[in-house]
């Protein structure tokens, strides 16, 4: 199946005991067994469900992996599969990445006695030098939330499996519509859910894919015994969302770029940080592994706080909300918002500052949000 069909078709047939075209939401927490010592498919639902199992093996299809696992939330994603990891072992985690992430591996992983190293990913000399025996994962983001940074996942995941460490991507920026890291020799594929997957601003989700049986097997059990699992109401809704992705990433993609090349020519922005545009250090890589560049990136203004706020207050159709992914377009400053969990300093080294802002492009008519865009620039 192409990815459109198997975004519509795989996981599910009409349902058995109606024909219903939609797999019912089954909103139970046990399964009646089909008689004693003899349970049937699904036994209770944080070990399994129906309408969860349809939304993991969609996801799983095209991703291009064997198997899915869904979360009540990215970071839920994240958490379970870093219960993989014990003391003493050493993770290499990109140095720019989503601030949450950043969070969760600073303040709650290391505190268990696992080592972790923030390495420049695009310096594979520099990710050598940090690799030890105790090496088990690499983290990779790309591109990276919000700066556009990317890594180049063949180099990373040849570097990574003749040394036995384990490989994981989010994902989530590009969605499988533009980028299929499994196939480019990844392990684990991580995603917010949350964001390009369901695409509607009206639900949290997370998911890890693998292709490789071992790793699966594992995430079913940390899945069932964290107990962190995605709800069925939750899956029926990233289902009926991810039915549409293609037809929604090919909008989020045009959109971005136009709104891309209208900021790169106007004369009270510094920078555009999106792949797509020729200007980007890592244009050529963009195109080799991925077949799109979505529908968020950033952008420099030509000021600071003062400038950032004004702006920020004039528009009147893109939402001032963390977030990205929707169909709606939203606008955020991470240096106050999606990325303040990080320390102040770290921000900063990073290139995360008052004047950077980051767009998710949504998929109404792109006119409508350059004229915003020029009634608000034309404030600062
Ligand atoms: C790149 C990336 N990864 C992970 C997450 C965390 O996902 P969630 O908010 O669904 O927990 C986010 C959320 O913004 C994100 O942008």
């Amino acid at each position: 199946m192409k990815f459109e069909t198997a975004a519509i078709h795989a996981g599910h047939e009409p349902d058995p005991a109606y024909g219903a075209v939609m797999p019912p939401i089954y909103q139970t927490s046990t399964f009646a067994f089909l008689g004693f010592d003899k349970p049937g498919e699904f036994d209770y639902t944080r070990s399994g469900n129906p309408t969860r199992k349809a939304l993991e093996q969609c996801l799983a299809a095209l991703e291009g992996g064997t198997d899915a696992f869904v979360f009540a939330t990215g970071m839920a994603a994240t958490a379970t599969i870093m219960q993989h990891f014990s003391a003493g072992d050493h993770l290499i985690v990109h140095d720019d990445l989503y601030g949450g992430t950043y969070r969760l591996l600073t303040s709650v992983v290391a505190e268990k006695g696992i080592d972790i190293d923030f390495v420049n990913l695009r310096d594979i000399d520099a990710v050598a030098a940090a690799v030890q025996p105790s090496t088990k994962a690499i983290w990779i983001e790309t591109p990276t939330n919000p700066l556009m940074n990317l890594v180049d996942l063949r180099e990373i995941a040849d570097f990574a499996k003749v040394r036995n460490i384990i490989t994981i991507c989010d994902n989530t920026f590009l969605s499988p519509y533009f980028q299929r890291p499994l196939e480019l020799g990844i392990d684990i594929v991580m995603h917010s859910t949350t964001k390009y997957i369901n695409g509607h601003s009206d639900v949290v989700g997370g998911a890890l894919i693998t292709g490789r049986a071992d790793l699966a097997e594992r995430i079913r059990f940390l899945q069932n015994a964290t107990g962190s699992a995605q709800a069925p109401f939750e899956c029926f809704l990233v289902l009926r969302g991810v039915k549409t992705l293609a037809v929604r990433m090919e909008y989020h993609n045009t959109n971005a770029l136009k709104i891309a090349h209208y900021l790169e020519a106007h004369p009270k922005i510094a920078q555009v940080l999106h792949p797509g545009l020729e200007s980007h250090p890592q244009h050529e890589l963009a195109k080799s592994q991925a077949t799109g560049f979505g529908g968020t990136f950033s952008f420099r203004i030509k000021g600071g706080q003062a400038e950032a706020r004004t702006f920020l207050e004039a528009l009147k159709l893109f939402v001032l909300a963390e977030s990205l992914g929707g169909v709606e377009s939203l606008i955020e400053q991470p240096f106050t918002m999606t990325h303040v969990s990080m320390p102040e300093d770290v921000r900063r080294s990073i290139g995360i500052t008052e004047d950077l802002i980051r767009v998710s492009v949504g998929i109404e008519h792109a006119d409508d949000l350059i004229a915003d865009l020029e009634q608000a620039l034309g404030q600062m």
